[in-house]
C-alpha cells in the first residue's frame, strides 16, 4: 500500500520562474513522499485516506537554502564592520578553529540544528569546518532534524591561521576520503559535498586531490566565487596561470564540468566566467544579506535569471545575519532595486514571484525535482499561520504570502513542516 499524505489548506507554489499559483481551500496529495497533485475537490480514489486539515493557513514548498555556514551560526549578527578578507581573519577563522573541540561543536551545532528544524528551510547546502569528527557530528544532528541536506567538510591548506589549516594536500585529501566513506555509510538525508573553501584556501596540489576524489565518488561541489574585489585580485596573484577566478576551479574539474556545482556570490563574474558557468550549468547561490553586510556588492541576478542560468538563494550565515529564508527573499528583491537604480537601469528589479521562485524551485533543482508542488516533485512543505499578524483587510492568498514573507513569519509562524512526505514539525 502506498503511503498517502494529504494536506488541506490554502496552497501556493511556483509554476515557473514568473508565476506563483494559488489554490484556496485545496488538497495537496502526495504518495511515498512525491506530489501527486493539487486538487480543489479530493479525487474519489483518495476518499478513504485521512486528511490533515490546516484550515485557513498557507501551505507552500519548503525553502531551499543554497549556502549556509553551520559553525558561523554562533556569531551571526556580530562582526559586521569588516570586508571579506579581514572578516575571515578576525572573526571567522578563530571561531571555526574551536570546532576541533567536540564538546564545543556539540553545543554550537546543537543550537544550529534546532533552529534549522524550526525554520522554513527543508533543504540546505551547508559548510561545516575542516574538522572530520565535528562534521560527522553536524551530519548526525542534521539527520535527526529530518531536513534533506548536503554538508561539506571544508578543505583548506593555505592562507589561514595555523590551527585552521589541513597539514598539506595529502593530509587534507586523506581526511576527506575517510569522512566521505563514513558519511555515506551512516547517513541518508545528510549527504557529503566536496567543499574547497575558496581558491585562496586551497593549493593547486590540493585541488588536484579533490578532483581525484570527485572522480571516485561523484559527489557535488560547493565553494565561493567572485565575492569581493580584493579576493578576486588575490586569486589572480595566487593562480597566475588562471584566465579568471572560475577558471581556477575549472582547471581542476571543479566547476561543473564533472559534477553538480554551486558557487556562492558571483558578484564580479566577467563575461568569460559567466559563459563557462552557463556551459557547465553551475548554480549561483545569491546571498544578498552577506553581500550587504560585508560591503561586497550586488550580484546581477536579473541578468542571470533572464539568461536562464541556475540560480538559488543562500542565507550565508554568518556573512548573512539570519537563517530566515523569508528575509533572504525580501533582501533579494531589495538589492535588485538598488542595482536597477544605481548600476543598470535596463535590469528591472525582481518581482516577488521571481524571488519566491529562486528560494524554492530555483535552488531546489540542485536537489532534483524539488521546490514546487507540481506532480512528481518531492513533498517538501511548510505550513504558515499568518493570523499571528491580524489585519482588517480581506487579502488574497497572494497578498497573504507576500506579507507573510515580508514580515518574516517563518521565525514564529510555522505550524507544520514536511520533508519527502515525512512530518518534521
Ligand atoms: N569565502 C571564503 N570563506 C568564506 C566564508 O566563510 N564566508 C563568505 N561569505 N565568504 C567566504
Ligand atoms: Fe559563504
Amino acid at each position: 500500500m502506498e503511503n498517502v499524505l494529504i494536506l488541506k489548506g490554502n496552497i501556493l507554489y511556483s509554476e515557473n520562474k514568473d508565476t506563483i499559483v494559488c489554490k484556496a481551500n485545496s488538497y495537496l496529495v502526495s504518495k511515498d513522499g512525491v506530489v501527486a497533485g493539487v486538487f480543489e475537490k479530493l479525487p474519489a480514489e483518495y476518499a478513504a485516506c485521512p486528511v490533515t486539515d490546516y484550515g485557513d493557513k498557507l501551505i507552500l514548498p519548503g525553502m531551499v537554502d543554497m549556502h549556509i555556514h553551520a559553525p558561523q551560526f554562533s556569531f551571526r549578527g556580530n562582526g559586521m564592520d569588516l570586508e571579506l578578507l579581514p572578516w575571515l581573519n578576525t572573526y571567522t577563522f578563530p571561531e571555526e578553529a574551536k570546532f576541533e573541540n567536540l564538546d564545543y561543536a556539540k553545543k554550537a551545532y546543537g543550537y544550529f540544528a534546532d533552529r534549522m528544524k524550526k525554520s522554513a528551510t527543508t533543504r540546505a547546502v551547508i559548510f561545516a569546518t575542516r574538522h572530520r569528527e565535528a562534521t560527522l557530528l553536524l551530519m548526525d544532528l542534521m539527520e535527526q532534524t529530518g531536513l534533506d541536506t548536503f554538508i561539506g567538510k571544508i578543505n583548506m591548506d593555505r592562507e589561514s591561521i595555523p590551527e585552521l589549516m589541513d597539514k598539506g594536500p595529502l593530509d587534507s585529501a586523506y581526511s576527506t576520503f575517510g569522512w566521505i566513506n563514513e558519511a555515506m555509510k551512516r547517513f541518508k538525508l545528510s549527504k557529503p559535498i566536496l567543499t574547497p573553501r575558496f581558491i585562496p584556501s586551497c593549493s593547486d596540489a590540493l585541488m588536484n586531490e579533490l578532483n581525484e576524489i570527485q572522480r571516485t565518488y561523484h559527489i557535488p561541489v560547493q565553494s565561493h566565487l567572485s565575492e569581493n574585489p580584493g579576493e578576486v585580485a588575490w586569486v589572480s596573484e595566487l593562480c597566475p596561470w588562471s584566465k579568471f577566478y572560475g577558471d581556477a576551479y575549472d582547471h581542476f574539474g571543479l566547476f561543473g564540468s564533472e559534477g553538480k556545482t554551486v558557487m556562492a556570490h558571483c558578484i564580479f563574474s566577467g563575461e568569460d566566467e559567466i559563459a563557462l558557468m552557463k556551459k557547465n550549468g553551475v548554480f549561483v547561490a545569491h546571498c544578498p544579506a552577506s553581500n550587504m553586510n560585508l560591503s561586497s556588492g550586488i550580484a546581477p541576478i536579473r541578468r542571470y535569471l533572464d539568461e536562464n542560468m541556475n540560480v538559488g538563494i543562500g542565507s550565508d550565515v554568518a556573512g548573512g545575519e539570519s537563517e530566515s529564508m523569508f528575509r533572504a527573499i525580501v533582501q533579494t528583491i531589495q538589492v535588485s532595486k538598488m542595482y536597477w537604480r544605481y548600476i543598470d537601469e535596463t535590469k528591472k528589479p525582481l518581482t516577488f514571484d521571481e524571488a519566491f521562485y529562486l528560494a524554492t524551485l530555483g535552488g531546489g533543482q540542485f536537489f532534483g525535482k524539488v521546490g514546487s508542488f507540481k506532480e512528481g516533485y518531492a513533498m517538501d512543505a511548510v505550513v504558515i499561520d499568518d493570523s499571528i499578524y491580524p489585519s482588517p483587510i480581506d487579502m488574497t492568498i497572494k497578498q497573504r504570502i507576500e506579507r507573510a514573507v515580508y514580515l518574516s513569519t517563518d521565525i514564529n509562524g510555522i505550524v507544520g513542516k514536511f520533508v519527502n512526505g515525512s512530518k518534521v514539525l
